[in-house]
């Protein structure tokens, strides 16, 4: 095959290929760089019958169909050509008014539209759209409302960050048995792996609501929730690595968590969720990997505490992103911890059974002086995860006297 250059015009030499072995192709790449009216030279050698029983008549009756489907004009050839085509503005077709669909790199500017049109559906981000197509329905359409400045990032951060539950963590790490600590450590994995629950559910809720646009997003809140998955798996796996039975779970736990899946607002369910609720989380697994007895139990700790924290991370960075354009929902914010606190006032708050096992596994015995350490070591936490919340809600532009308050209000669950 050939293509010779006599501008405007140039020729193809398509030889014995037919229109059912790919001479489209050929063709259209010899036309892609044609301005419209250009005109394109087509030989063939197809003569009689070839291998593929396609004769030069044939070929021609082909080519005259397919210019008419494509919108070029078909001029009869002499000699030399089967036929001259040329280049239609019909031609263009799909891309004619193709508009882009920002660009593939959040970093370039420009890349990511505020308000990408919904009929963009899935489209890749830097995509050329083709006019028309079904109606989507994204509540969440706007960058202000799921952005954070820091997103590209953290969504490498998190892909890095992947650990396989079966090899990062030692299971067979050796601990002298004892009964009463590991039904403590099974009430405290009950209780975690019911909170991971939520947070597994309650971000999934808004995924099918963001605009696919805003990929990023996309893709962190599908890998936040792998690794809810991933802990509710290695907090099962400690909870029963001796045998033991799973622990309690109470009413006001779930009364707790259930507002968190019941508020469907995206911004305010992952304030609750991500900043207040998985920080203050954060606080209880920092002190698992201090306090807990065994090793497994201190390395289960460590490895959810590094993936909660970029939990915050975004939670806290896309809240900043719009309250940088939408001050006024910080008082929806505030208004959102009140309602949560008032729908939960007559609940039990966290249960005892899961606080007293926090101060026996902080305690590591039953002497009387460890348990006194242990209690105060449960005070101390307390304490931290306050100081945490309200270090978060100041990032939030929140006052220190309305962090406090706030802080106070929030669910005795922890999350
Ligand atoms: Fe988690
Ligand atoms: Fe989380």
């Amino acid at each position: 095959m050939t293509i010779t250059e006599t501008s405007p015009s140039r020729t193809i030499d398509i030889e014995t290929l037919s229109f059912t072995s790919g001479a489209h192709m050929l063709l259209k790449r010899a036309l892609r760089d044609l301005p419209v009216g250009g005109r394109l030279g087509v030989r063939a050698s197809a003569t009689g019958a070839s291998a593929t029983g396609t004769s030069a008549t044939d070929f021609a009756l082909h080519l005259r169909g397919w210019c008419r489907e494509q919108g070029h004009e078909f001029v009869e050839g002499d000699d030399q050509f089967v036929a001259w085509v040329v280049r239609g503005a019909a031609s263009l077709g799909r891309w004619r008014g193709a508009e882009r669909a920002g660009l593939s790199d959040a970093r370039e500017n420009g890349a990511v539209c505020a308000t990408p049109p919904a009929d963009w559906g899935f489209a890749a981000r830097g995509a050329a759209i083709e006019a028309g197509g079904p109606g989507f329905y994204y509540p969440l359409y706007t960058k202000e409302q799921v952005w954070a400045e820091n997103l590209p990032k953290l969504y490498a951060q998190a892909v890095a960050a992947q650990w396989n539950p079966q090899t990062a963590i030692n299971w067979d790490a050796p601990f002298a048995p004892d009964e009463e600590m590991e039904r403590a450590v099974a009430q405290v994995m009950t209780y975690l792996i019911e909170n991971e629950n939520a947070a597994l559910q309650a971000p999934a809720r808004f995924i099918a609501q963001i605009h696919p646009h805003f990929r990023e997003v996309l893709q962190l809140l599908a890998v936040q929730i792998a690794d809810e998955a991933r802990h509710v798996e290695v907090f099962t796996r400690r909870a029963t690595l001796r045998g033991g039975e799973m622990g309690l779970s109470t009413v006001s736990g779930r009364q707790s968590l259930k507002t968190l899946l019941d508020e469907p607002d995206f911004a305010l369910a992952s304030f609750l969720l991500s900043v207040l609720g998985e920080g203050t989380f954060l606080n209880l697994l920092w002190f698992l990997e201090r306090h807990a007895p065994d090793p497994v139990t201190r390395q289960v700790a460590r490895l959810v505490s590094q993936d909660e924290a970029r939990h915050v991370a975004f939670g806290v960075g896309h809240l900043q992103y719009q309250l940088a354009t939408d001050p006024a929902l910080r008082e929806r914010l505030a208004t959102a911890v009140v309602r949560r606190h008032e729908a939960l006032s007559q609940t039990a708050g966290l249960n005892e059974e899961v606080f007293d096992a926090l101060i026996l596994l902080a305690a590591g015995s039953w002497r009387a002086e460890d348990i006194a350490a242990g209690y105060a070591r449960a005070q101390t936490l307390k304490d931290e995860m306050r100081a945490g919340r309200e270090a978060r809600l100041e990032k939030l532009g929140f006052s220190g006297a309305e962090a406090a308050e706030l802080s106070a209000l929030h669910t005795r669950n922890f999350m």
